[in-house]
């Protein structure tokens, strides 16, 4: 464990990079068996609150280059109880249009070439609670997002009269490049309501270190076929348009914790 002890971690995804309002933020190297993590560490409403930009400072790593491993472990050695993330992603529904902001329950992977564990047999992490974790693991996946945290993101949106959508299934893919409207159709067909590209292997690592994991999703477009591009400068303007609300929906999650 490290000396520093957080309650709640944070990963912003793309066009979210800071949590505004966090007192007495320092920047801290969480160095983990993965590699180094560049994380804020501060306080908000007497909770210790670790913020980490998924994607790197500056928007570095394309989704498929990600640390995702070196990330979530520096979660686990900060001792974060819950980790709340967010996620820009498309929408393939016309019932979910651009600007809706979804709490997935359910997520299909369609990544490729990721690194999607811990335990590949040699590694071995200590608990919070002392049991040693490691050699052949194989977890259960039934609720890959953290109900109890996924509540509390409902109530918190209650509380702040904001319009959400409780559930979804998210569709991970490879990237870096958008979807062909084929595989979109294809999507919708298996039963998908949003796509991106970070859902996956994040959920599940944090699920193999047994933190309670849910994420804020943002549909900032209609995937391919639904409209007549996808850009990435979109997806950005849109996540900025709708960031102060996201970061609001965020803090009061936290005050329910
Ligand atoms: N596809 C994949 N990832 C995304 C999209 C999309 O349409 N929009 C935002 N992230």
């Amino acid at each position: 464990m490290s000396p520093i002890n957080v309650d709640v971690g944070i990963i912003g995804g793309s066009g979210f990079y800071e949590l505004f309002g966090l007192e007495n933020k320092v920047e801290e190297r969480i160095d983990t068996p993965f590699g180094v993590v560049k994380i804020d560490i501060g306080e908000l409403y007497g909770k210790k609150i670790a913020f980490l930009s998924r994607h790197g400072k500056g928007h570095k790593y394309p989704p498929h280059k990600i640390n995702y491993r070196a990330n979530a472990f520096a979660m686990f050695k900060l001792g974060a109880n819950y980790v709340l993330a967010t996620n820009a992603v498309g929408s393939l529904r016309e019932n979910i249009p651009p600007g809706s902001i979804v709490i997935p329950d359910q997520i299909i992977d369609f990544t490729k070439n990721r690194v999607y564990t811990f335990f590949d047999g040699e590694f071995k992490i200590k608990m919070k609670d002392g049991r040693e974790k490691g050699g052949v693991v194989h977890t259960d996946v039934t609720e890959p997002y953290c109900n109890h945290l996924r509540e509390k993101i409902i109530k918190a949106a209650e509380n702040l009269n904001l319009k959400i959508i409780p559930r979804g299934v998210y569709v991970c893919t490879e990237g870096p490049r958008f979807e062909t409207p084929a595989e979109i159709k294809f999507f919708k067909m298996i039963g998908g309501d949003l796509v991106g590209m970070t859902g996956s292997p994040e959920v599940f690592l944090f699920k193999e270190l047994e933190i309670c994991y849910a994420t804020i999703c943002v549909a900032t477009n209609y995937a391919a076929g639904m409209q007549a591009r996808v850009s990435h400068e979109e997806v950005l303007e849109l996540f900025d348009k709708i960031k102060p609300t996201i970061a609001e929906l965020i803090k009061e999650t936290i005050k329910l914790l």
